[in-house]
């Protein structure tokens, strides 16, 4: 490409990119998938190195981050960045009014209305059209220069364009994290089980103080600009300022309303209560500000605030209700964490029906009696939470909450270390949550890829007793008849305090009706939410009769399940009844309640109760009982997963030795360890020296790795794996080992080589004994430099003193020329 097309195409690539950053952060309507985008911006990476003059400084490359700062510089604000009066009541706004009124000697004056982000506040100094620096508020006079970490921020400009922009300007605003990628990122954490973020602020300003830019880059923040500070400009009101920062290029959001008085602000409020709910970021309130700055000016400043501006704050929203049950959710590694089942209640645009309790401390700090009405609120945190009981409707004879002793899953004693918040189930061996966690890692694509084996399949497996461990995976050949007509779904189930097993009411509705399809049933309910139990039941009656489906039969058979709930006062749980009072419908007292309770503990599936029950029921009983059962495990599945299970015979020993899960041992080192010592017996066999002499290997994986070898469990698993084939060995013929003129040597290659394409390689590198890291970090030995390697990580690699070496001398290296 000449410098004429390369220019052209920088352009063209540079106006892509900055048209899906609009669409994903202004309009929150990304065309295309971040692979895709992130395509383009390698392209136009490659492009830039091969033409360094064309590189513009306000060039979308330019976000991808890179710099990392060990200590932030403190960084003295020219202009006080201020804090504003806060109210709750309307009452206090009016006085606010009347004294903007006395302050002015007239009522002549605008307001200018927007929300109060919830936020990070930030400053941006332009000189000369360039963002120079960008500091956090700090104490108001100074605060942390975070400018590298903000330069990332993809939809704040580098560089702004256009006639009349003033020397040196200073723009304001607010840093968040819109709430999906809050979600997002809090989704992929809890799945690599990390600890969750607490709530969107907290995750900005982390976010913001982070070391290493271009993990910021990955964290796609976002501002909103709400002020304008400068000597040379040319505006006398906020709204006219507002304009020309949008015009500039900020974003500034859509929720300004300029007003021309105070019942005016009042209505703005009100409109916003609500509506704010759909913002991408949390708001807790309305800023007023006086709109002229002259007016402003007079007014003045009290010691703190300025007497021109205030801010209202909605109340949180709360909302009383009765506390149902309280239910213990497993996590996969064995931390408890009780959930409140509440009674429907609307609160700030949603239906709340549960609510986090965390642990047990937090039940105690509560008081928490059972059936006592509660009051929940939602803050800036996403999950409800209860802020106290009413004691005003505490029953007398009330019992308190006692918290589980044993685990819910597994029925074994739980732990809690003097020092943790938290109870666990110490049965990680065979703790259903627990062993899913890591059968899921066991099958993953980067272990044994049986791609067959989905979450929802292994669960149901678990559940019903067919694994416990990875080697039951290869059992399951010979176990293929039995899995037929197998529930598979364990998501229509949920379990109470002590094993109790509960199933939604759509499948309960379902199976206690005739003549209704899934979808009717599935439909009503999605309409019915917001109601109690108690009135969704009565609420269904009336639909049947509507539908004219089989009315006296269906409406009877919902009339005893009411009777039925009532009578036998179960613990409630909102959307899920107790699967024994429905089949109990059904065999319309034939076998003793006590019993179907009893074996209702014990097992997780209808399946597995009926077989308990060991009932001799008609065909037609047998139909409609079918209803209430999940989808079952069929042939095509059966035939699908076993392929999948054959194929993982052939993964070889690296794969898996890493898929066996032992802690602190990472895909790399388990490839370390497979190719130094070629066999799992010679694995066992090394001393913690040999282990130690191994560049890479520290101490505490030399723990775990010998505390999980010496576990007569563990060496089980490893015995019978072998008994199924898997490899255990490295196979000589795969892995062509060339020399090992790169041992202990940590290697990266970055840009076209002209010798080897990507995979190739690395697997030169692990040929020669090198180990091969896929990111810049300082552990590297040093870097194979290829042509248009990217210019942040050059940079990150030069601020790291990683040696970078061309291809020519990594080819001396191995001897290869
Ligand atoms: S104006 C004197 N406008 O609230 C004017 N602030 O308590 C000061 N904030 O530190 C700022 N949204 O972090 C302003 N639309 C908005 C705001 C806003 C959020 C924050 C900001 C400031 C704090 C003031």
């Amino acid at each position: 490409m000449n410098p004429q097309e390369a220019e052209k195409r920088i352009a063209q690539l540079s106006q892509e990119i900055n048209h899906h950053n609009n669409r994903y952060y202004q309009e929150s309507n990304p065309e295309i998938s971040d692979f895709e985008f992130d395509k383009l911006l390698e392209e136009l990476i490659a492009l830039e190195t091969s033409f360094p003059d064309l590189l513009d400084p306000d060039s979308p490359s330019q976000r991808v981050g890179g710099t990392i700062t060990k200590d932030f510089q403190t960084v003295e604000h020219s202009t006080k960045m201020l804090s504003l009066g806060n109210t709750y009541s309307v009452e206090e706004l009016i006085s606010f009014d009347e004294r903007v009124v006395k302050g002015l000697g007239h009522p002549n004056f605008e307001y200018f209305c927007e929300m109060k982000f919830d936020g990070v506040a930030i400053s941006i100094v332009y000189e000369n059209g360039r963002m120079v620096r960008a500091v956090t508020r700090g104490d108001g006079y100074k605060g942390d220069d975070v400018t590298a970490n903000v330069r990332t921020i993809r939809n704040i400009p580098l560089e702004i364009k256009g006639d009349n922009i003033p020397a040196t300007f200073e723009v304001r605003g607010e840093i968040f994290l819109p709430l999906k990628e809050f979600l997002k990122i809090n989704a992929a954490r809890e799945e690599a089980g990390d600890a969750l973020l607490a709530n969107p602020r907290n995750a900005a300003s982390g976010t913001l103080k982070m070391q290493d830019s271009s993990v910021v880059a990955k964290r796609r923040l976002n501002c909103y600009f709400y002020q304008l500070l400068g000597d040379e400009l040319s505006v006398n009101t906020h709204s006219e300022a507002i304009s020309l920062i949008e015009k500039w290029g900020f974003n500034v959001s859509q929720t300004y309303r300029k007003v021309a008085d105070i019942q005016e602000v009042i209505q703005y409020i009100e409109d916003w209560k609500e509506k704010r709910f759909s913002l991408p970021v949390d708001t807790d309130g309305v800023v007023l500000k006086v709109n002229n700055y002259d007016q402003r000016e007079e007014l003045g400043f009290t010691a703190k605030n300025p007497r021109w501006a205030i801010a209202y704050k909605y109340k949180a929203e709360s909302a009383e209700t009765e506390l149902l049950s309280v239910t213990y959710q497993v996590g996969r590694t064995g931390a408890i964490t009780p959930v409140a089942n509440l009674s429907p209640v609307s609160l700030a645009g949603t239906t709340v029906k549960r609510a986090s309790l965390h642990n047990a401390n937090e039940i105690e700090r509560l008081d928490l009696h059972e059936g006592d009405f509660v009051f929940v609120e939602k803050g800036g945190e996403i999950i409800p939470k209860i802020t106290a009981v009413n004691p005003e409707r505490r029953n007398s004879n009330a019992k308190p909450v006692s918290y589980i002793t044993h685990c819910p899953e597994c029925g074994t004693e739980l732990e809690r270390k003097e020092s943790e918040a938290k109870h666990y189930c110490p049965n990680a061996e065979s703790c259903p949550p627990q062993v899913l966690g890591r059968i899921e890692h066991f099958v993953s694509k980067r272990a044994m890829d049986i791609d067959s084996m989905g979450t929802e399949r292994i669960r149901a497996l678990i559940d019903q007793g067919f694994i416990t461990d990875p080697a039951d995976i290869y059992e399951l050949e010979a176990k293929k008849e039995e899995l037929l007509g197998l529930e598979m779904s364990q998501d229509q189930y949920e379990t109470e305090g002590d094993g109790l097993l509960y199933i939604t009411l759509e499948k309960a509705l379902y199976a206690l009706t005739e003549g209704l399809t899934s979808k009717q049933v599935h439909d009503f309910l999605a309409e019915n939410t917001e109601l109690p139990l108690a009135e969704v039941l009565k609420a269904f009656q009336e639909h049947i009769r509507k539908l004219k489906k089989k009315v006296p039969s269906n409406t009877g058979m919902i009339d005893y399940l009411i009777s039925n709930l009532k009578d036998h006062n179960l613990p409630k749980l909102e959307d899920y009844v107790p699967v024994a009072v429905v089949i109990d419908l059904f065999l319309s007292r034939k076998v003793d309640f006590q019993q179907v309770l009893e074996v209702s503990k014990k097992e997780g599936t209808v399946h597995g109760i009926l077989l308990k029950l060991n009932l001799d029921l008609n065909q037609q009983l047998t139909d409609r009982i079918k209803k209430l059962k999940a989808n079952t495990f069929q042939d095509g599945v059966i035939k699908n997963m076993m392929e999948g299970i054959a194929v993982s015979k052939n993964q070889p020993f690296e794969k898996v030795l890493f898929a066996l899960g032992i802690r602190n041992i990472g895909e790399n080192t388990a490839q370390l360890l497979a190719r130094h010592f070629g066999t799992i017996e010679k694995l066992e066999a090394a001393t913690s020296e040999q282990l130690l002499d191994i560049n890479g290997v520290g101490e505490t994986l030399v723990l775990s790795l010998q505390d999980f070898l010496s576990q007569p469990k563990n060496q089980e698993i490893i015995a019978r794996l072998k008994g199924f084939g898997l490899n255990f060995e490295v196979d000589e013929s795969e892995s062509k080992q060339l020399g090992n003129s790169l041992e202990g040597k940590r290697i990266l290659a970055s840009g076209k080589l002209t010798h080897f394409k990507r995979d190739e390689i690395k697997d030169a590198v692990i040929a020669h004994g090198g180990q091969y890291i896929s990111s810049v970090s300082k552990n590297l030995d040093f870097i194979i430099e290829g042509e248009d390697m990217g210019p942040s990580k050059k940079e990150k690699a030069q601020k790291l003193g990683v040696p970078m070496i061309s291809e020519e001398d990594f080819l001396k290296m191995i001897g290869d020329v």
